[in-house]
């Protein structure tokens, strides 16, 4: 069969490659992919972690990439004010967050809350022949599960966290009824994510004796149900722009609240806020998106993650809860350096206190998402920040991007062809 890939000389099986440094790696990606000079100088220029600190944390690594860090500004949590850091590529997502949260400091800003920091690993066995039997069989031994899992991690049992609960369920599957065991653990300020895949791997035999099947997988749930953060804010009517602007927004969210198709895009918005607080933070974003968007489902439909209301004054309220499991220990967060310093700047010192932040900053995003979209549209705000970027990416420098930037917003034409047009002219080209 011919391939429409243009065939390349050399093999992607480089021997050894894992063993090199990330210097001779980029050297056998360079000559791999015939790089230029300058390709290979681009891939070489550190970020702010230094190349050997991400060859421990990843494998092969050759290089960094770095995303910008905006702070969010306006920001009361519980009575307290913070900066928020937040990585992202995407323009508009910081100013959304600093206008929504302006809108509401006054009225006292957003209130948070979690449900706990427990976390849930599950662990598959087929092949009982009782499964009814095996579920109560497994149940009997609680005591002897909470010792095992709390033995595998003293440390954490020291800090407070450890074994907390456990549930078997028996779902149906394509291979028969299945005995699956949840264990629930408490993991303070770790993501958790290590310390309950080690219980889980640990109890396998045992719950193989018990249950009488053969046990596979033994990985925690990214649906981390028991580690719910929430938050709530009251915009002033006024301070939004009065009540046609408030009636457009409820529409917005019972739209989305309704259609799938647009409780999609409406929680991505929210997830632009989150997952760059996630990232900046060093903690995992898909760990934290896959919960969020499980969690949005979890009566059988997709819908929103937020809730908007008029109070009783005719104010608008939102809410939103969602599964956060992030942590301050472990993990990038313990060793990017720059994980750390977006830590001491947000200031938390446990991990809910962390996600309530992220909670926050998820419904602010909503707000600013939904009061742009009920009422000019997202293009107007989004085309001046994205006009800097087309400037850029045609070539202007220095004064010339917010220039040329100006006029393509001044144009309402922000496209690359209008912009390479209008850089000549302002070159005295065109
Ligand atoms: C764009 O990244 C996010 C929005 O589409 C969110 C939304 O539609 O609610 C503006």
């Amino acid at each position: 069969m011919s391939s429409t890939f243009p065939q390349n000389a050399r093999s992607s099986r480089i021997s050894g490659f894992h063993k090199m440094s990330p210097e001779q790696r980029l050297a056998e990606v360079e000559s791999f992919a015939g790089l230029d000079a300058a390709t290979t100088a681009q891939l070489g220029k550190a970020g702010n972690i230094d190349p050997h600190l991400a060859d421990h944390m990843i494998e092969n690594a050759i290089s960094t990439i770095s995303i910008p860090v905006g702070i969010a500004t306006n920001v009361k949590v519980d009575g307290r004010d913070v900066l928020v850091p937040m990585a992202t590529e995407e323009s508009s997502v910081v100013a959304a967050v600093c206008n929504s949260a302006r809108q509401c400091y006054d009225a006292g800003g957003f209130i948070t809350s979690m449900s706990s920091t427990n976390m849930i690993a599950q662990i598959q066995l087929v092949g009982a022949s009782d499964p009814e039997n095996a579920r109560i069989r497994i149940l009997e031994r609680k005591a002897e599960i909470a010792e095992i899992c709390d033995a595998c991690d003293p440390m954490l049992v020291k800090l407070g966290g450890g074994f907390r609960d456990l549930e078997v369920r028996i779902i149906e599957s394509k291979g028969g009824p299945m005995v699956i065991t949840h264990i629930i653990v408490d993991t303070r300020d770790a993501m958790g994510a290590n310390a309950v895949n080690t219980m889980a791997e640990r109890l396998a035999p045992q719950i193989e004796g018990w249950g009488q099947g053969k046990v596979y997988l033994r990985i925690l749930s990214n649906l981390a149900d028991r580690r719910l953060a929430r938050a709530r804010a009251t915009w002033p009517v006024e301070a939004i722009g009065g009540e046609k602007v408030r009636d457009g927004m409820i529409a917005a969210y019972q739209f989305a609240a309704a259609d799938p198709y647009r409780a999609s895009t409406h929680n991505k918005g929210i997830m632009n806020g989150i997952s760059a607080v996630v990232l900046a933070t060093g903690n995992d974003t898909r760990a934290v998106e896959a919960g969020a968007h499980t969690y949005a489902a979890r009566n059988g439909r997709y819908t929103s993650l937020t809730h908007w209301e008029a109070d009783k004054d005719g104010n608008l309220t939102g809410a939103i809860e969602l599964p956060l499991a992030v942590g301050l220990i472990g993990g990038a967060t313990k060793i990017h350096p720059t994980a750390q310093a977006c830590l001491k700047v947000l200031g938390v010192s446990t991990a809910s206190e962390l996600a309530q932040i992220i909670a926050a900053v998820g419904l602010a995003q909503n707000f600013g998402a939904m009061k742009a979209l009920a009422t000019v549209g997202i293009q107007q705000g989004h085309m001046s920040l994205h006009a800097n970027n087309v400037a850029i990416a045609v070539g202007a420098v220095g004064e010339e991007v917010a220039a040329l930037a100006a006029i393509l917003v001044e144009k309402k034409q922000v496209r690359q062809d209008v912009a390479v047009a209008e850089l000549a002219k302002l070159r005295g080209q065109g």
